[in-house]
Parts: C-alpha cells; structure tokens; sequence
C-alpha cells in the first residue's frame, strides 16, 4: 500500500517503477481513501502503541494506493525492496531509505506474511478486482 504522502509528493509511479523492474506482477491496483474503521482493521495489532494514533491520521489523511503483487517468494521480494520500518534502519537503494523521513510515515506498507496478505487483500479488494493475467513469463524475471 502506497500511504498518502507518496500521493502528496507525486511519486506513486517511482515507487511502481520499483517493484515493477524487479519483475514483480501487478494484477490489483486501486486507489481510495481509507475509512477510519477500515485503518483500525488493518493496523489492529498496533492499537494502544505510542505512534498508533499518528499512524491512523495519517492513513486516514489521504488517498492511498492499495496493490496486489504477484511473483516468486513475493512478500520477502517486496520487504527487500522497501527496506525495514525503522527508516534509520533502511538503506539507500531501498524505498524507505531513499525516500522516508519518518518511521511513522513511513510511506509504504507491505503484508509481513502471507497469511497477512491474504487477510490485507481481503481488507481492500473483492475477487472481481483482481486480474490474474498470464503474461507468457519464461522466468526472465
Ligand atoms: P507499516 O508497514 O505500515 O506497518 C505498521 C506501521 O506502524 C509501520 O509501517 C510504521 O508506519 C508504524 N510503526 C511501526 N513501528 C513503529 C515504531 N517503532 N515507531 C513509530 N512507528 C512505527
């Protein structure tokens, strides 16, 4: 999920162009905004933490850009490439590390697991959202 400051500073089509190059398939895209219910939902594990009402404004701030990828080993690719939550952590080269300032806003969200992305799809798309294309991949990604 691209969170609202990557709408704000218009770099939604760098941060694609990343996971894009790596050979990573989209086949769900949306844009929205976020309900507070829906926010809560997803960062439930997060509640009552000392960045939490933080983190839910600023879900709740802006649009978003809520994405499925598909690809080998998918959710660790994705993690690499957005490097840690601690952006003090996040190296340049990786998307927090070239373009967070804040953990808290971190700017992007990736499910840890797959049974958190299967619970986070869920959360943001219906089966009719997703288009599983077949784009004849011989393994060149
Ligand atoms: P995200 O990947 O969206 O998942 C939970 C979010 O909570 C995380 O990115 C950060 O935005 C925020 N977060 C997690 N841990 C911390 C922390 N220690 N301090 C501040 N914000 C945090």
């Amino acid at each position: 999920m691209l969170k609202p400051g990557v709408l704000h500073r218009r770099i939604a089509g760098e941060i694609l162009n990343r996971f894009e190059r790596k050979g990573l398939k989209i086949i769900a895209l949306k844009m929205l905004r976020m309900d507070r219910a829906v926010v809560e939902t997803h960062y439930a594990e997060h509640t009552g933490k000392n960045f939490y009402q933080e983190l839910v404004d600023y879900t709740c701030s802006g649009p978003v850009a809520a994405m499925i990828l598909e690809g080998k080993e998918a959710v660790s690719t994705v993690r690499r490439l957005i490097g840690p939550t601690n952006v003090h952590d996040s190296q340049p080269g990786t998307i927090r590390g070239d373009f967070a300032a804040s953990t808290t806003l971190n700017i992007v969200h990736a499910s840890d697991s797959k049974p958190s992305a299967e619970r986070e799809i869920a959360l943001f798309f219906k089966p009719d959202d997703i288009c599983d294309w077949d784009d004849g991949n011989k393994g060149w990604f």
